[in-house]
């Protein structure tokens, strides 16, 4: 599993603002950050996102490679059929405990783009009577769940034994990415730091990487940095789990 996120210097990663709260309001809409987040999924299997996330990405969004930079679509295409052999697209994994999807978006509509919706029992129903399991591209899958938090390792044991998954892209948030870095699932990170400080207030939620839970000095995960890279003022780091 690999990770994908971008932040501020001071450890922001969205504002928390409504049409401001993405990856790109962080990073300047940087070009080269783009190029990466295309490369990253042009090499995944599959890409996995929280609710969340979702919700506040662009209803247009479809997470293919070329959406995040254009001009590279048949260098993507070519790498990841020619070299990979891997299919066309990767498809995208949404993770919802409670079901509560917006259907109309067109990652859920749209022939050719594959999306799998892990959820709990009353998440599968939830998303049945909104008419979920009519959508032929559309595959919805329910897994047993603490208190509506379904394990991290039981959803790429699924994603394993049910749909090929080999390489998986986690694209966020910060409240499902904490929960797969307790599990100890995560290999890689690749991080950009933005060249801005967006601050916090004490009782203010600008999520940093992880979010909604804490690890402890003697079990917080660390991290080799493999690679770094830089472009005007952006810094495009590579991590592997220590
Ligand atoms: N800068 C970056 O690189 C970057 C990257 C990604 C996201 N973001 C930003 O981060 C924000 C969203 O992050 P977030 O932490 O608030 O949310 P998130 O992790 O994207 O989604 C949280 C939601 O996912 C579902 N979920 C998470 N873990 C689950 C589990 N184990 N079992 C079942 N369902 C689970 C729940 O959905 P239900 O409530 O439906 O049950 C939960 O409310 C957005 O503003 C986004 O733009 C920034």
């Amino acid at each position: 599993m690999i990770a994908n996120f971008v932040s501020t210097l001071d450890g922001v990663v969205s504002y928390e603002i409504k049409n401001q709260a993405g990856g790109s309001t962080i990073s300047g809409c940087d070009i080269a950050d783009r190029f990466i987040m295309g490369l990253l999924r042009a090499a995944a299997d599959a890409i996995i996102v929280g609710a969340s996330t979702l919700h506040d990405a662009s209803p247009e969004a479809l997470w293919l490679p070329e959406d995040t930079y254009p001009d590279a679509k048949h260098l993507y295409a070519d790498y990841r059929v020619n070299v990979l052999h891997k299919p066309e697209y990767p498809f995208l994994v949404v993770v919802t405990g409670s079901g509560g999807l917006e259907l109309e978006r067109a990652i859920f509509r749209t022939p050719g783009v594959r999306t799998v919706v892990i959820t709990t029992s009353a998440g599968r129903y939830a998303l049945a009577r909104k008419g979920a399991t009519k959508l032929p591209s559309v595959q919805i899958r329910a897994l047993d769940s603490s208190r509506g938090t379904i394990s991290p390792g039981a959803m790429l044991r699924l994603l394993y034994a049910q749909f090929g998954v080999r390489r998986l892209l986690h694209e966020g948030g910060p409240t499902l990415f904490g929960q797969f870095l307790e599990a100890e699932v995560v290999d890689e990170v690749f991080l950009t730091l933005s060249p801005q400080i967006a601050g916090r207030k004490a009782d203010a939620v600008r999520p940093g990487l992880v979010q909604g839970m804490e690890f402890m000095p003697a079990d917080a995960p660390w991290f080799q940095l493999l690679s770094v890279k830089q472009m005007t003022d952006h810094l495009y780091l590579r991590y592997q789990r220590a």
